[in-house]
């Protein structure tokens, strides 16, 4: 049967909670757009409370929180800053715009998140912070990096834009170092198209992200009545999101649990259906139980070769099925390559960024899609 546009399972779709449209009513009445306004203060107060964070801070997006939290670090030309390849380009970015280096290294084969025992190798008199990506929403080794980060000075950013959610020992992942980082873009968990936070941990860091999110500016003292005029003192940006923006996401961050909860199920489900194709060999599973120990936000696999890899998405996208690869390694692109340097071999990351590959998932995917999806792939093999 010819495949219609509506019978298309896309990769990514929009999880509404059905308070979306009430609460930017709500914030139109309230005659202000801008922000920090009442859904902003609202939604920092979720974070800290649900989070136990110490202070949240609403961005417009993940980038944007790993720039201030860049910022924040005072790196400059010379310094070196750790992370994975394994990344999407804004963390490595926001420590480029500063004029730091990016120092690539490997991620461990299970987990797909940078491999602690690497890092102390990589870390120089330059070193000055390590930025650990909860990969899939999974927990990085961050007793092991803090240990290693506290031995050498070291900042420790976490790169939590996955990982909304996601415990590690009592701890929710993005508030474990001394700052961290949490997207709410379209593709996440909880959403609301562009969005972020930065979450830190560092009291003596507080003041200085209020200025440095406010454009440069003290205007948070002038509206907390501290100071009766507002001036450029530091370096910033416009790193607000509007108060629209706050009142879509509010109410996605109260129903957040119940969304990870879902999105788990789902890939607990994928976990059970692509057993065969595991078992047999054709597809190599995840080195980690995504459904017990990531937020639900991701499911992958690996393909014996890239050219299977490419093939089989080929295959899948002439079913009307969209399935995804992940990343190309920032060691070998382009700007990598200009800015950064590899500190350790890249074998692990040259692998997944050849073999990996995602499959459609959002909290609403039907069970009969995701079967589709799977009998799609099996044909491939067939
Ligand atoms: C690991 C990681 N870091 C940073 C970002 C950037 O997030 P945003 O799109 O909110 O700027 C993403 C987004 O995909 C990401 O996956």
């Amino acid at each position: 049967m010819q495949n219609t546009k509506s019978d298309k399972v896309s990769f990514n779709k929009l999880n509404l909670i059905g308070t979306e449209l009430a609460y930017i009513e709500q914030a139109i009445d309230g005659g202000h757009l801008l922000g920090g306004g009442t859904f902003a203060n609202a939604c920092e107060e979720w974070l800290r409370s649900n989070l136990g964070a110490k202070h949240a801070f609403l961005t417009h997006s993940c980038t944007a929180a790993l720039e201030i939290s860049a910022i924040l670090s005072s790196v400059g030309p010379g310094d070196e800053v750790i992370m994975p390849s394994y990344t999407f380009v804004s963390t490595a970015n926001a420590f480029v715009l500063r004029g730091a280096t990016p120092v690539f290294v490997d991620v461990g084969n299970g987990d797909l998140n940078i491999d602690a025992d690497l890092i102390a190798a990589a870390i120089t008199p330059r070193t000055k912070a390590i930025v650990p990506v909860h990969y899939a929403g999974v927990a990085c080794e961050m007793n092991r990096i803090l240990e290693t980060a506290e031995g050498a000075n070291l900042i420790v950013i976490e790169d939590a834009a996955q990982a909304i959610g996601t415990v590690l020992n009592d701890d929710h992942l993005g508030t474990i170092g001394h700052m961290g980082c949490f997207s709410f873009h379209q593709t996440k968990n909880v959403v609301c198209g562009e969005g972020g936070a930065l979450i830190l941990n560092d009291e003596r860091l507080h003041a200085r992200a209020n200025i440095i999110r406010e454009k440069g500016t003290d205007r948070q003292n002038f509206l907390s009545g501290t100071v009766n005029k507002y001036t450029w003192v530091d370096v910033g940006s416009s790193y607000m999101p509007s108060e629209l923006i706050a009142a879509f996401l509010y109410g996605q961050l109260k129903n957040s649990k119940s969304t990870n909860r879902t999105r788990r199920n789902k890939v607990r489900v994928y976990e059970i259906l692509m057993e065969p194709l595991f078992s047999r060999g054709l597809l190599r599973p995840p080195g980690v139980n995504l459904s017990k120990e990531g937020n639900g936000h991701m499911m992958y696999c690996f393909a014996e070769s890239q050219a299977i890899r490419d093939r089989l998405i080929k295959h899948l996208e002439t079913k009307n099925i969209q399935a995804a690869f992940h990343y190309v390694p920032l060691h070998s692109s382009p700007a990598g390559l200009r800015y950064g340097r590899v500190g350790s071999n890249m074998a692990v990351t040259d692998w997944a960024g050849a073999c990996q590959f995602r499959l459609p998932l959002y909290a609403n995917i039907e069970e009969a899609e995701q079967i589709r999806v799977v009998e799609a792939i099996t044909s491939f093999f067939k």
